[in-house]
């Protein structure tokens, strides 16, 4: 059947600059869902009505879609009614048309397939998909007469106080005989409260018509929500992130606390792992067997090794960590971090794009950029490697079982070789190398001053 994807509405609830579809829940656009969704009953034609041509929005639609999308523009936006009428020249006429609204994201497969097969997907019924909310403030009014049949859909704004006290709404999920929607479209007008085409008017045309209409109506009206503005995206962020909680608890992690714990993307966990409380986890993220999370920490796209512990307040970002390292409190590890097994990084130091072989340990307020350590390293406190010249960045490398004290910067690019010691305090800016030509330096470097050479 053909899928049509209703998405050019301004938003105008949202008070926002950007279309609504591209507001973000749990990470992903809104439209993102409905695309994935409507690509699982792969249609013959998939439509995307947009309200005009943006690039943004197209290279969404075109990483969320795995079958052939036709955009369709409706240049003004003048009504649900309006917006379907534009797609019928891309649609198969012979074939039943699903339609969709792209504010309503939660919707999932087997509820449209429910709906499309109750009907058969050639025959000349209309079905809409209908749910109870206990307050239907804003959405359409299923009417029904006295032999529960459905005779109209009233919107909000038309609908009279008892009308009003109906509980049972439009999602405006429906599916409907293409050939018969381009002569309703055309009866259809504006002269309602909202002065604009209603797609809802179809359906007294359709009763009309002898056309039967069918109901189906969802238990669980989560799926059923749209998002029209910006509460209603907090209330349905909450409970996406509930369910993804709930489904993490089930595979064997042990949460905190359920109601703070966000996820943006994929988590993969090991055994018996521990998530502190507001954990915001970002990208694809795997964590091995007993680990632990602290509180307020941010992991993205990083994979954790076994028996590590992030300490609270941490960010990791696009880095791969080893088994039973330590991080944090405070820490930043930025991309393209790579720490070894038994590793330690504490508070208040920032690593980017770096390596720290094993047993190498950085525990207090530095920062590391750019730079490869070998193991059994320490990095006293306060220690920074300048990388930056002001024009362009440069690599440190130090060898393996070296001691550098408290409050040196080593100026990039540079290189210390094995079983160095540098005093604290020291401003390293020419290499070490290893074998050491100068023999001092195979001892314990004494201040900044030894290292300078007498021309600078
Ligand atoms: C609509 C339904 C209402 C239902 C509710 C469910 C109509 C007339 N009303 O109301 O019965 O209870 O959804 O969430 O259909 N759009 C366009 N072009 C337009 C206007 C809208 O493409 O000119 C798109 C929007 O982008 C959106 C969808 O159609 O994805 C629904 O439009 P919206 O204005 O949000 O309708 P509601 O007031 O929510
Ligand atoms: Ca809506």
């Amino acid at each position: 059947m053909n899928i049509v994807i209703l998405a050019a509405g301004s938003g105008t609830r949202m008070l926002s600059d950007k279309p609504k579809v591209l507001h973000n829940l749990a990470g992903k656009p809104l439209i993102h869902y409905v695309i994935k969704t409507a690509c699982k009953l792969n249609p013959s034609k998939l439509v995307i009505v947009l309200g005009k041509e943006n690039q943004d929005v197209e290279n969404i639609i075109q990483k969320s879609t795995t079958v052939k999308v036709n955009i369709v523009i409706q240049h003004e936006q003048l009504g649900t009614g309006h917006a379907l009428k534009q797609a019928l020249p891309v649609l198969n006429h012979a074939e039943k048309t699903l339609i969709l609204y792209a504010d309503v994201p939660l919707i999932d497969e087997k509820i449209l397939k429910a709906l499309i097969q109750k009907e058969g997907s050639t025959s000349n019924s209309l079905s809409i998909l209908t749910t109870v909310i206990k307050d239907p403030t804003g959405y359409g009014r299923i009417l029904r007469n006295a032999a529960n049949s459905v005779y109209r859909i009233v919107e909000e704004k038309a609908a009279s106080q008892k009308e009003r006290e109906v509980c049972e709404v439009n999602t405006g999920i429906m599916t409907a005989p293409t050939h018969k929607l381009m002569d309703w479209l055309k009866k259809i007008n504006k002269n309602n409260e909202q002065k604009e085409f209603l797609l809802t008017d179809i359906i007294p045309l359709a009763l009309k018509d002898g056309i039967k209409i069918s109901t189906i109506q969802i238990e669980h009206n989560d799926h059923a929500l749209g998002v029209n503005n910006r509460e209603q995206l907090a209330q349905l962020e909450r409970q996406t992130q509930l369910s993804f909680a709930k489904k993490i608890l089930k595979r064997g992690v042990t949460l905190a606390d359920p109601n703070r714990f966000d996820l943006r993307g994929q988590l993969e966990c090991g055994k018996d792992v521990f998530i502190d409380i507001n954990a915001l986890i970002e990208g694809t993220v795997k964590i091995g067997d007993r680990v632990t999370i602290g509180a307020n920490c941010i992991l993205k796209n990083c994979t954790i090794g076994d028996e590590s512990i992030v300490e609270p307040f941490s960010f990791i970002d696009s880095s791969e960590i080893g088994r039973n390292t330590t991080i944090g409190p405070y820490a930043r590890i930025r991309p393209g971090t790579k720490l070894a097994d038994n590793t330690k990084v504490g508070n208040f130091v920032e690593i980017k794009n770096s390596t720290l072989n094993q047993k190498t340990k950085i525990n207090h307020l530095s920062y590391i950029g750019d730079t490869i350590i070998g193991k059994n390293v320490n990095i006293g406190a306060g220690t920074i490697t300048c990388n930056y010249d002001g024009e362009k960045k440069y690599q440190t490398i130090i060898g393996d079982n070296v001691f550098v004290g408290s409050d040196c910067q080593l100026i990039a690019p540079l290189k210390i070789g094995s079983n160095k010691m540098i005093a604290a305090g020291t401003t390293v800016w020419r290499d070490i190398p290893n074998p050491s030509k100068e023999l001092v330096l195979n001892t314990k470097i004494q201040q900044c001053s030894k290292l300078r050479s007498k021309k600078d």
